[in-house]
């Protein structure tokens, strides 16, 4: 299954940001994406992840071509996480049906459980407007929680070149590695704990994507 990209362009109106993506990720296969801001990282997963349509070129992930099937296949998580104002519990459902089980082996391997356990209201507990009451890895991990629970076999993570001093405890880097382990991973990143899981790296530049 994976992932395959074949002459992807991509145009902000008059803005061509993706020129002639060409890219194969084997099922189960994990690839780094590196490149200076604003070179369109951002906007290639955004396509991998179906919230785009595309203008020419095929992308096909886990062998799903339309944006509302790719969507169901592929789980995102993004380094600066905005929670829900809601409960920990209904930030990693967002609102789909699951089992209890199925949402507490979910903490468990986001390394939540500790620390869930630990509030007055466990799980219940509400973390308030943009997720203000919780600290960023705690967000970042609620949010690799949700990403697990999805089950999707194909995970795409972005990490903003603009915020490198984001969480990167080993909390973090535990829950990242429960949700990759066995998956197709696509992972935009310029920490080196995260990109030494890389079996390839590319650079994106001048809208084509570059083997490094
Ligand atoms: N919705 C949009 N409308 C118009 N232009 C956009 C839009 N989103 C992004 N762009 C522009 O497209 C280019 C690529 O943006 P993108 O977010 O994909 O970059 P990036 O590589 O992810 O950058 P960063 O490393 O800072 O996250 C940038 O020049 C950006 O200004
Ligand atoms: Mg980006």
């Amino acid at each position: 299954m994976g992932i395959r990209v074949e002459n992807l362009r991509y145009a902000y109106g008059s803005k061509l940001v993706l020129r002639d993506i060409s890219l194969f990720v084997n099922a189960g296969e994990y690839i780094g994406i590196v490149g200076v801001s604003g070179c369109g990282k951002s906007t290639l997963l955004k396509l991998l992840a179906g919230l785009y349509q595309t203008q020419s070129g095929v992308v096909e992930v886990h062998g799903a071509c339309r944006p509302e099937e790719i969507r169901k296949n592929v789980a995102m998580v993004m380094q600066n996480t905005v929670l829900f104002p809601a409960s920990i519990k209904e930030n990693i459902t967002c609102g789909h049906p699951m089992s209890e089980e199925v949402i507490w082996q979910a903490c468990k391997a986001a390394q939540l459980t500790e620390w869930i356990t630990s509030l007055a209201d466990g799980i219940d507990t509400f973390v308030g407007e943009q997720g203000g009451k919780v600290s960023g890895g705690q967000a970042q991990r609620i949010a690799i929680a949700r990403a697990i629970a999805r089950n999707a076999p194909v995970i795409l993570l972005d990490e903003a070149t603009s915020a490198l001093d984001g969480d990167t405890g080993s909390a973090v880097l535990a829950a990242l590695d429960s949700l990759t382990r066995g998956r197709t991973v696509v992972s935009v990143s310029h920490r080196h704990e995260t990109l030494a899981n890389c079996s390839r790296i590319y650079k994106l530049e001048d809208g084509r994507l570059h083997s490094l």
